[in-house]
């Protein structure tokens, strides 16, 4: 027999529901801040990863799933944001309307060594306003991660923002690192002896004990950041406090990807175990030029669904879906029955019964077990009297309703 390939996931029927109910909520409120949605291939050329994130990003190095033949390196896209850089620049949307915002929902591949919170194919909810460098963008961007999280009732999630500023304060905090961690090399983990050539910003966020407590000795702080960069880092503070939204300010977030200047940020939750970030973004004001346009500011953020699924409320929730389950006990009311289904379904109500004459009790089993979130029971003595027993499954609540009645008492109960 086939099996699926290590660290990839069917979505069951079961549990689509969830996932409906995370792109729904996604949906609705992105487009209450006027984000429009985009699409994206999923295969891009490998270029455009090693070109966004850097030679020496970790997914570029080592987790790109490659596509090779003879004249062709593609790649199964790794995250969003560079392909929708290319895809704004290819379609000329920059000489269109400059200032635009996208979100994506959408599958993304890395080649890691599967675990809790980590596989090889996972989902992004993601979201990028490009052509704006005004501090008012990162806020809302932050602002609308804060209301999905809110949104799919996930509780004890904490925010850590930072900024690295500009490409030439990022250089500055390059040269700073350098000479503070020259001497203090041999205290560091074989890995950030490896990012001291290529990546040293990276150090700043290894998790090993002996780097974190040579970083908590740096007296770095924010030396290597200029007056305009400072200056928007509070701009984005203060809009964040006038949202009420909670912060930690913390210097030692960096992120792993080269694209990334001014704010960064990421959200975390301690309920996923090693891999605890929710999500994470910033702002990336050199991109769209590194791949061929315009100079112009861009900041967004991508959250990862099997991750929200973890922490999220949907599943405590008994989220059901809108199905009406009818259960005719008798051959008179089977019939009948078949009626009254037609005529729901042609009203637009999603409605499924018992084809096995099951028992009352075993047919609500059934009905439970397909997350009907009502349940119509139409028997002898109810033919009799015109009426049909109404019970809804999240509640237990019945009620007899006349059959005429039974459209519009459903129609109100599921909205
Ligand atoms: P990222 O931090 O690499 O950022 O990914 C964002 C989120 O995707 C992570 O916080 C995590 O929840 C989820 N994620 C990442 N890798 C995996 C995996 N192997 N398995 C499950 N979930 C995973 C980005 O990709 C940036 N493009 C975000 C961004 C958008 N920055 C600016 N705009």
């Amino acid at each position: 027999m086939f099996k699926k390939v290590p660290g990839t996931r069917d979505i069951l029927p079961e549990e689509i529901s969830y996932w409906q109910k995370i792109e729904t909520t996604a949906r609705k409120v992105f487009s209450l801040y006027n984000y429009k949605e985009i699409r994206t291939p999923v295969i891009e050329e490998a270029a455009l990863f090693s070109r966004s994130l850097g030679e020496f990003a970790e997914i570029v190095k080592k987790q790109m799933f490659l596509i090779k033949n003879k004249e062709d390196s593609y790649v199964l896209r790794p995250e969003g944001t560079a392909s929708i850089v290319r895809a704004y620049l290819e379609s000329n949307l920059d000489k269109i309307r400059r200032f635009s915002k996208f979100y994506y929902i959408g599958p993304m591949f890395r080649l890691e060594r599967p675990q809790k919170g980590r596989q090889r194919q996972f989902h992004h909810i993601g979201a990028e306003a490009l052509g704006s460098s005004s501090a008012g963008v990162d806020v809302e961007m932050i602002m609308i991660a804060d209301a999905l999280l809110k949104a799919y009732g996930v509780a004890g999630y904490s925010l850590k923002i930072n900024t690295l500023g500009c490409a030439k304060d990022k250089k500055s905090l390059v040269g700073l690192l350098r000479k503070e961690l020259k001497g203090k090399l041999t205290g560091l983990c074989q890995e950030c002896k490896e990012r001291f050539k290529h990546n040293i910003i990276r150090i700043l966020d290894c998790k090993k004990d002996g780097c974190r407590k040579i970083v908590g000795s740096l007296s770095i702080q924010d030396k290597y950041l200029c007056g305009d960069c400072k200056e928007h880092f509070q701009q984005v503070t203060r809009g964040l406090d006038a949202g009420e939204v909670s912060y930690e300010v913390s210097r030692q977030l960096v992120r792993g990807l080269d694209y990334y200047t001014r704010t960064v940020f990421e959200f975390k939750h301690e309920g996923l175990g090693a891999q605890d970030a929710l999500g994470a973004g910033g702002r990336y004001d050199n991109l769209v030029k590194d791949l061929g346009g315009p100079q112009i500011g861009a900041v967004g953020f991508a959250f990862g669904v099997e991750r929200l699924l973890l922490v999220g409320d949907l599943k405590k929730n008994e989220l059901r879906n809108s199905l009406v389950f009818l259960i005719s006990l008798g051959d008179r009311a089977r019939e009948k029955g078949l009626k009254l289904l037609d005529r729901l379904r042609s009203c637009g109500i999603a409605a499924d019964t018992d084809y096995e004459n099951r028992s009352l009790k075993a047919a609500m089993r059934l009905a439970n077990d397909l997350q009907s979130k009502l349940v119509l029971i139409l028997g002898d003595n109810e033919l009799e009297k015109n009426i049909v027993i109404l019970k809804d499954m999240g509640n237990g609540q019945q009620e007899e309703i006349a059959t005429r009645e039974v459209v519009n008492k459903i129609k109100e109960r599921l909205i």
